[in-house]
């Protein structure tokens, strides 16, 4: 089992020594040093050490109670957006080509509704979307984007859909842009990676894009897996900002392969050891072309495995942060299940109020999941500037991680 930890240190070493003379170093993005640069600034918020505070915008209790941190460069989130398919599928629409019935599986998961694509539509198109709303909530020009993360496990290209994402947007200057995939903790990977480019790489603006297609993996003859998913893409962007007002304040990230069994999509076994060499000088040479099976789930395993890790990561993620449990003002899971939503509120003592969700519309949306949710609790007005949101993903892999983060 791996584990990341949420506390950034600079990728050069001597970076935090000499952060505590201020000796100024600049952090290019080719990764070289250069005394011209920036200075590296050191922030405490240990009241011990009555030093300086090192958030704005979320309330004295929590900036006071916050851990020591290095900072050298902060991010924060400025923009959201989101799409989703136009087709909406209803839990008695399912019912008609599967065993099912609105009162299972809405009692069970929570889920009444999901959209799935149709017609011309494309996942590229719905991430394009979603990345092209979260640019103009920041009013940042694509131009000035230098890096975009498409976090996918079901991309159009299997070499990556983050370019084409870039290419759709209008980037001109061709900023980097690749895929992450890990499910549903893809977009709290995302995050994380976001303001490790901007922290330690001198990254300026960093488009996270969560979207997913698993419906296009769903095996939809089997009643347990059908009813959960469905299509959506959601984006926010990352703004690299002075250390004083860095956003993300903590986080946590895991995986663990032995769980695998329990959620996969592999390739099909019998195409894996299938050989052409009949010849019988080049035996399983060349290999077939594989494709990928079906999603497959122990849904009471997966369960199981949310409901006990995703509690465990965002005490973490507050601990490395510094912050109480009291200081989050929303709690923002991976929609996967009302069920698992409400344990890991009962478990972190979030009153209901303060726990988004919006699976019964859109189902289990993968990475898009929790920037869908929080598009639509910002543009909403629930969730305002300078809110604590816990956001934690789960899922495939496994892998889970939580971020606590700051709304703008
Ligand atoms: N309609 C009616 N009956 C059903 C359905 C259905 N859609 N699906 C299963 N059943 C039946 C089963 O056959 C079983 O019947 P039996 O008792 O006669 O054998 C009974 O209902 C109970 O089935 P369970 O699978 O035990 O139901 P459970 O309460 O565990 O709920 C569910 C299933 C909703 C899938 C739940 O286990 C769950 O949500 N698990 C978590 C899934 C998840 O969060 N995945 C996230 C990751 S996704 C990713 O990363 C890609």
């Amino acid at each position: 089992m791996a584990n990341a930890s949420g506390f950034f240190t600079p990728s050069v070493p001597s970076l935090r020594l000499r952060g505590r003379i201020q000796t100024p170093i600049g952090i290019y993005r080719t990764g070289f040093l250069s005394p011209e640069g920036f200075s590296l600034r050191v922030f405490c918020s240990n009241p011990a050490q009555g030093s300086d505070k090192l958030a704005s915008g979320s309330g004295a209790s929590s900036s006071e109670s916050r851990a020591p941190r290095l900072v050298s460069q902060g991010c924060k989130l400025v923009g959201c957006g989101s799409a989703v398919p136009t087709l909406k599928v209803s839990n008695d629409d399912l019912a008609k080509i599967v065993d099912t019935s609105d009162e299972w599986i809405s009692v069970r998961t929570g889920i009444r509704n999901r959209r799935v694509l149709s017609g011309k539509e494309s996942l590229t198109t719905l991430a394009v979307e979603a990345g092209r709303k979260a640019l103009q909530m920041a009013q940042v020009d694509p131009d000035d984007v230098d890096l975009v993360l498409m976090c996918t496990s079901t991309p159009e290209d299997l070499f990556g859909s983050a370019p084409q994402i870039q290419k759709a947007l209008g980037c001109k200057s061709n900023p980097l842009a690749y895929d992450i995939t890990a499910a549903c903790s893809g977009f709290v990977l995302g995050l994380v990676s976001a303001a490790c480019h901007i922290r330690g790489a001198g990254f300026q603006n960093v488009l996270v894009i969560g979207a997913d297609a698993l419906s296009q993996y769903v095996d939809w003859t089997d009643r347990g897996t059908c009813i959960l998913f469905g299509d959506a893409a959601g984006a926010v962007l990352v703004q690299a900002c002075d250390s004083e007002e860095d956003g993300l304040f903590g986080f946590d990230l895991n995986s663990d392969g032995d769980g695998q069994r329990h959620l996969n999509a592999t390739i099909k076994e019998n195409e894996m050891d299938n050989a052409l060499g009949s010849n019988g000088s080049v035996l399983d040479f060349p290999p077939k072309r594989p494709s990928y099976s079906c999603i497959k789930m122990n849904g009471k395993e997966v369960f199981r495995f949310a409901v006990r890790s995703v509690p465990q990561s965002i005490e973490s993620a507050l601990e490395k942060a510094g912050l109480p449990g009291s200081s989050i003002d929303w709690l923002l899971l991976h929609q996967a299940n009302q069920r698992i939503i409400d344990a890991v509120a009962t478990r972190l003592e979030v009153p209901p109020e303060r726990v988004i969700s919006n699976l019964a519309n859109y189902g289990n949306t993968s990475a898009a999941s929790i920037p869908l949710a929080l598009d639509e609790a910002v543009r909403s007005g629930k969730v305002k500037a300078g809110h604590t949101i816990a956001a934690a993903g789960f899922g495939a892999g496994l892998t889970w991680g939580s971020a606590i983060v700051r709304w703008q």
